[in-house]
C-alpha cells in the first residue's frame, strides 16, 4: 500500500487548481440513469470514489466512458439491465444509495445493498427511505438489502426531512423528477451540491423550484432528456488547500475557488488573522502577522461550517496561540484524527462532541495513519507544518477523494512525496 511523506517547515508560495467537486460528480453520475439519453458531465474529478461509482452504474447497465484523460465522463443509460446494486460495490461508497431514487423512479424497482463508506459514526439511510416511501414507494429491508418497489411510478409528496441530509435531498430530488405531480421538500439540504444537481436536472427538463433554499418544489414530468453539465468546484478541496498557507505561511491563490462556496471557512480564517482576497479567477490566502488566533467552531449544515473541513481546521488550531474549540454536530464518531495529531505533539482533549485544542509552538513529523478520508488529508497539512518527516499510511481513504496531492502541494514548494508499495 502506498504512502506520503512529508518534510514539513517550508511555507508554501505559488498557484493550486481547485478540481471539480467529488461530491457533486457522485450525485450527477446517478442522474444518467434518469433518462434513455446520453448525460455528459465535464470538470469531473480523477478520484477512486468517482471509479467506484462508474463501476456501480456499469454494473445496471449504464454505459460510462471516461474521455479527456477522465476529466469528461460520458453516461449513457439506454436501459437498465439490472435492479440490484451488489454489497460488493456498494460496501466501498455511502454514496452508492444515490442510485436508489433514480433507479425507481424510472424503473419502478430497484434493489440496493445498505451502503458502507468512511467509519465516521452509524449512518444510517432511514431518511432516504422514508422519503421514497412519502412517494409511495413500498420498501423492505432483507438479507442487508433495501429492496424498493413502485409498480404504477412514484406519486409527488409534501416530506419534512426532521434533519438536513444532503443525500437524502439528493436522492429525492432525483426521484421526485419523474414522480407524477407535485413533491415539496421541507428542511431540504442547502449545500451548493444540490443546486449543482438540480441544475442539472433543470437542463436534462425537470421542473425544480427552490434549490439551494430549504424548501425545493418539483413537478415531475414523463421523460427527462440528456445534457451535458460542467460539475463545480470541489469547496471541501477548495478550504483544504486554502488551510495549507494558513498552517504553513506563506500566500497560495486557489484557482477555481470562490467566496460563496467557502463563507463560513473564511469568516473563521479572518477571525484567525488569515488573509483571504479574491482575485480574477480565484482566491488568494495568505497569513497576516505570522499568528493563528484560536477560534470555536462548530459543524453545521451549509451555509455554516462543513464538517468535511473540520479535521483540516483542527490541524490548523493545533499550531494557535491559545485555547480552540470545535464542536462536531454531524457526525458522531468525526474525531478519529486527534489521536493521530497527537502523535505529532499536539494537545487536544475530547469531550463527547467537543475538541478543545490548546495551541502548541510546534508539530513534529511522526508516522501516522489515516482513517477515513478528511482526516488523512489534515495529517498532511499538519505535517506541512511539523519539524521533520511525517509519513502517512493508508494512502488510500486519500486517493477516494483528493487528486494528485502530492503534485498539487509540490508545485507550490512543499516537499512531499509518495512511496509506492506493493
Ligand atoms: C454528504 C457528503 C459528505 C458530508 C456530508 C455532510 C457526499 C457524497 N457526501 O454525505 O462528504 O460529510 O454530506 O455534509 O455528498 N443521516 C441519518 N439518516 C439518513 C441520512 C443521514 O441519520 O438517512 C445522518 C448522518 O448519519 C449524519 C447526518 O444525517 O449524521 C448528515 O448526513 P448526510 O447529510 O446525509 O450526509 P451524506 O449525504 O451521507
Amino acid at each position: 500500500m502506498d504512502k506520503i511523506a512529508v518534510t514539513g517547515g517550508k511555507p508554501l508560495e505559488g498557484t493550486i487548481e481547485i478540481s471539480g467537486a467529488k461530491n457533486a460528480c457522485l450525485t450527477l453520475m446517478p442522474a444518467a440513469l434518469l433518462t434513455d439519453q446520453p448525460l455528459t458531465l465535464t470538470n469531473a474529478p480523477r478520484l477512486a470514489d468517482i471509479q467506484t461509482m462508474t463501476e456501480l452504474l456499469a454494473s445496471l447497465g449504464c454505459e460510462v466512458a471516461s474521455l479527456s484523460d477522465g476529466r469528461v465522463i460520458a453516461l449513457n443509460t439506454g436501459g437498465i439491465n439490472n435492479h440490484t446494486a451488489h454489497y460488493d460495490i456498494v460496501r466501498k461508497m455511502r454514496a452508492s444509495i444515490l442510485v436508489l431514487g433514480p433507479m425507481l423512479a424510472r424503473e419502478g424497482q430497484a434493489r440496493v445493498s445498505l451502503p458502507g463508506g468512511c467509519a465516521i459514526g452509524a449512518r444510517p439511510v432511514d431518511l432516504h427511505l422514508k422519503g421514497l416511501e412519502a412517494l409511495g414507494a413500498e420498501l423492505s429491508l432483507e438479507d442487508g438489502y433495501v429492496d424498493a418497489r413502485a409498480p404504477n411510478g412514484l406519486n409527488g409528496a409534501v416530506f419534512e426531512f426532521p434533519f438536513v441530509s444532503v443525500g437524502a435531498t439528493e436522492n429525492l430530488l432525483m426521484a421526485a423528477s419523474l414522480a407524477k405531480g407535485t413533491t415539496v421538500l421541507k428542511n431540504a439540504a442547502r449545500e451548493p451540491e444540490i443546486g449543482d444537481l438540480a441544475g442539472c436536472l433543470s437542463a436534462m427538463g425537470a421542473q425544480i423550484d427552490g434549490a439551494g433554499t430549504s424548501e425545493i418544489t418539483i413537478e415531475g414530468v414523463e421523460v427527462l432528456r440528456g445534457c451535458t453539465h460542467r460539475v463545480l468546484s470541489d469547496r471541501v478541496e477548495l478550504g483544504t488547500y486554502m488551510l495549507a498557507p494558513a498552517i504553513t505561511g506563506g500566500a497560495v491563490t486557489l484557482k477555481g475557488g470562490s467566496r460563496d462556496l467557502v463563507g463560513a471557512l473564511i469568516e473563521k480564517l479572518e477571525q484567525s488573522d488569515i488573509a483571504v482576497e479574491d482575485v480574477p479567477g480565484g482566491l488568494h490566502v495568505r497569513r497576516r502577522n505570522g499568528v493563528i488566533r484560536p477560534l470555536r467552531v462548530t459543524t453545521e449544515p451549509f451555509p455554516g461550517f462543513p464538517t468535511d473541513l473540520q479535521a483540516q481546521m483542527m490541524a490548523l488550531l493545533t499550531l494557535a496561540t491559545g485555547e480552540s474549540v470545535i464542536e462536531e454536530h454531524i457526525f458522531e464518531n468525526r474525531f478519529m484524527h486527534v489521536p493521530e495529531l497527537a502523535r505529532m505533539g499536539a494537545e487536544i482533549e475530547v469531550h463527547g462532541g467537543a475538541a478543545h485544542i490548546h495551541g502548541v509552538e510546534a508539530l513534529r513529523g511522526a508516522p501516522v495513519m489515516a482513517t477515513d478520508l478528511r482526516a488523512s488529508v489534515s495529517l498532511i497539512l499538519a505535517g506541512l507544518a511539523a519539524e521533520g518527516e511525517t509519513v502517512l499510511s493508508r494512502v488510500y481513504h486519500l486517493d477516494r477523494g483528493y487528486e494528485r496531492v502530492e503534485e498539487k502541494l509540490s508545485a507550490c514548494g512543499a516537499k512531499i512525496e509518495r512511496i509506492k508499495g506493493d
